[in-house]
């Protein structure tokens, strides 16, 4: 990376302001943490600046609160969390900026930390507000950047925010670099990418990007619909994009070109409806009925994805074969899981829903690595610059600008 990086300055004593991405996915009805994978991601920067004396002051956003204040979404459930986990104590300030925040950073010792409220209470953190930026600076000496998920929005807290402070990236940052920039740049093959999810529109700047990269892209989930449409398959009642027919052929046409296999589902779990009393059948794509949707790949499918994944040396992974929230229609998911999981290849994981899946089928811990970011992984894979990272102090020119 060619960015400077936490351990390249001296954080000793130092006021740190930490961005974290702990937009993390809480229970409706409790309020409780669901997934703690991106707290947990956050930890080994957090533990460097504790282990060097430094006074750790952590912010991040959590959900959309559209710059008002929501009781739903403080950080006093995170910093909760965060404090069983490093075993101290963890203050969740009740504002991010002004009088109360900066008297609760004067009061802070060398490895106390400190997590600041929600950052999005105010409309100014979206806005990469110039007055906001210099109110979260006066907070700190340095600024780390450790929030990969949020890399790919211009926000204050993100760039802004590195316009007064010398800004370096965190040890998380600075991993997600290293392990999508490595699938991109120096991939043993065979590479295949697996593709599912809903959207082929959120997709094909990422597809575009790796397709001189991989020796084969599997596509499942909803946004396999559109491509079987695009195949001349009748696809029922499954949601196809109609804007996206032209561009999914032109992917598949585009590969044959390339030398890049597609392989599409060969057989497909329907539904009358996407709901756990559905009723279900598997069929081959040439006989989708009219009046269901695809919820899942099917076994062949199973097996075909399978087959050609076994013969892989890198594999990435983004977006479910199916609704897996719904037990009836996991199976597609669960059994690629599985295979990843116990595969010798490298794998990697898109984050988004891709993560939570493998997280909540219990195997993230067999994968080579997990993103934390969704949208700013497919950014990355795209080939596009992410604003969070551009903001950084360069490694060979390190002038703040
Ligand atoms: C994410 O969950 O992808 C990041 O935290 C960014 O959140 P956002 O999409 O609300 O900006």
């Amino acid at each position: 990376m060619n960015k400077l990086s936490v351990r390249d300055v001296d954080v000793s004593s130092k006021r740190v302001l930490v961005r974290v991405d702990f937009n993390v996915p809480l229970d409706e009805r409790t309020g409780a943490i669901t997934d703690d994978g991106r707290i947990l991601a956050a930890l080994p920067t957090i533990r460097y600046l504790i282990d060097q004396g430094a006074r750790v002051i952590l912010a991040s956003h959590l959900g959309r609160p559209d710059g008002k204040v929501d009781e739903k979404l403080r950080m006093t459930v995170v910093a909760q969390r965060l404090s069983q986990i490093l075993n101290q104590s963890v203050e969740a300030i009740r504002d991010c900026i002004g009088a109360e925040a900066e008297e609760s950073v004067a009061n802070l010792k060398s490895g106390d930390v400190i997590l600041l409220e929600n950052l999005r209470f105010y409309a100014a953190e979206e806005d990469n507000d110039p007055l906001f930026a210099q109110e979260l600076a006066k907070l700190a000496d340095i600024f780390v950047d450790d929030a990969f998920g949020t890399a790919h929005r211009s926000h204050t807290s993100i760039v802004g925010v590195t316009k007064h402070l010398p800004a370096v990236a965190g040890l998380l940052l600075e991993k997600e670099l290293r392990m999508l920039g490595g699938i991109l740049d120096s991939p043993t093959h065979p590479f295949a990418a697996l593709l599912g999810g809903a959207k082929v529109s959120d997709k094909v700047a990422m597809v575009e990007n790796i397709m001189g990269k991989v020796d084969c892209i599997l596509i499942g989930g909803g946004m396999a619909a559109t491509f079987l449409k695009a195949s001349n398959r009748e696809v029922g009642l499954s949601l196809i994009e109609e804007e996206m027919l032209d561009t999914a052929a032109d992917l598949m046409e585009k590969a044959t070109r390339s030398g890049v296999r597609i392989m599409l589902p060969d057989d497909v779990l329907v539904a009358n409806e996407i709901n756990t009393k559905a009723t279900f059948k598997v069929v081959p794509v040439e006989a989708i009925p009219a009046n269901m949707r695809i919820a899942d790949i099917g076994p062949w499918s199973v097996k075909s994805f399978s087959e050609e994944l076994r013969g892989c040396k890198t594999i990435f992974w983004n977006g479910p074969m199916g609704v897996y929230e719904i037990p009836i229609f996991a199976e597609g998911t669960l059994a690629l899981a599985k295979l990843l999981a116990g595969s010798q290849a490298t794998t990697v994981i898109g984050g988004g829903s891709t993560a939570e899946a493998v997280t909540h089928i219990g195997l993230a811990d067999k994968m080579t690595f997990v993103s934390t970011g969704g949208g700013a992984s497919l950014q990355f894979l795209s080939g596009k610059s992410l604003p969070g990272v551009d903001a950084l102090l360069d490694r060979d020119n390190p002038v703040s600008s």
